[in-house]
């Protein structure tokens, strides 16, 4: 069975196909706000530019009629940019008389790096721009076991690298920025029961960009502390449901701290740590491609009439049948 999906939940357009076994194509192409940050209709004009021409290269490297089923990301996400993908795949799903299936996206994430790793019943760590969860199955049911309390670390982390003076996304530009930190500058910690909060540490970190201090240290204390209180969180959920391994998904997993990090817990507690390769730990076609198959797969499709997107959808509302 070969499956085309299509992300445009945020500032990416990517359509990708796969088969059960791998990817066969990938393709996509980043919105990038001139100033600030992701404007949701701006983000969705771009994708509505850019689908033609994105398709047109998958469709060089595999024909329309060989695609069994096509999917979209359907939420959570920006309700204009969600719209975009959700009504080029239904136009491909009826011209080409072929079964359409709405992909929940943070699922997705998870799918993707359990199928791109050896994971099989992990704890995930799923950070992004816009969500922060600790993620386990139970049973027929994804649950969150920790999760932000107000933004996504990706958020906290991109409105600090704004208010440097650095451009959007970033994440990579923090990193960079850490790796030449000296001095560790005390930053608050928020974790409260299973869930955390990174409003007060991006304001403190704001604060002492004014007073003065050097970026390199703000950003190197910023990432230990911030990624100390998801490391804490993601362990306490595997001790207490006695699980033995970790994954990292979301586009701030690509961050080689975080992974060092998380790799120092799991080796201190005998577990073993996953991480798809980066291209695969943002938003990309690949992962929603991935999962509409296995849904299918499973007798999982979307009615066109159903396929509204759902900005707020969360991943604990889909049955897991696989
Ligand atoms: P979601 O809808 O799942 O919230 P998203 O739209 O935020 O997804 P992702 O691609 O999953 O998209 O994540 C993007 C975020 O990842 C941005 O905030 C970006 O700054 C951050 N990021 C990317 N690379 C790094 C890195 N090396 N270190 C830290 N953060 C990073
Ligand atoms: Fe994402």
């Amino acid at each position: 069975m070969i499956s085309l999906g299509i992300e445009s939940t945020a500032w990416n357009f990517s359509v990708g196909v796969v088969s059960e076994d791998e990817v066969i194509a990938l393709e996509g192409e980043a919105y990038s706000p001139k100033e600030g940050g992701i404007h949701p209709r701006e983000a969705a004009q771009h994708h509505s530019e850019v689908a033609g021409k994105i398709l047109s290269r998958i469709f060089r490297k595999i024909s329309p009629d060989e695609i069994d089923v096509f999917s979209f990301s359907q939420g959570p996400g920006m309700g204009p940019c969600l719209r975009v993908g959700a009504t080029v795949a239904r136009a491909l799903a009826l011209k080409l008389e072929k079964p359409l299936v709405g992909v929940n996206h943070c699922l997705a994430h998870v799918e993707i790096g359990k199928w791109l790793t050896e994971a099989k019943d992990p704890v995930t760590l799923y950070v992004s721009g816009g969500n922060s969860q600790i993620i386990a199955r139970r049973g027929r049911r994804y649950r969150v076991f920790g999760e932000t309390l107000d933004i996504g670390i990706g958020n906290a982390i991109d409105k600090l690298a704004r208010y440097m003076g650095l451009k959007h996304p970033g994440g990579p530009k923090i990193e960079k920025l850490a790796e030449k930190g000296t001095g560790y500058i005390e930053m608050p910690y928020v974790v409260k029961g299973m869930d955390f909060s990174f409003s007060g540490i991006v304001t403190h970190a704001m604060k002492l960009f004014d007073e003065g201090y050097r970026a390199e240290d703000i950003a190197f204390s910023f990432q230990e502390t911030a990624f100390a209180m998801l490391v804490e969180v993601t362990e306490r959920a595997m001790a207490y449901l006695d699980r033995n391994e970790c994954l990292l998904v979301g586009g701030v997993g690509a961050n080689r701290r975080l992974q060092e990090m998380l790799r120092l817990m799991c080796h201190d507690r005998n577990a073993d740590f996953h991480a798809p390769p980066s291209e695969y730990m943002g938003d990309n076609g690949a992962m929603i491609a991935y999962t509409g198959l296995v849904m299918l797969k499973h007798g999982i499709r979307t009615e066109v009439q159903n396929s509204q997107v759902r900005p707020d959808f969360r991943i604990e509302e889909v049955e897991i049948l696989w």
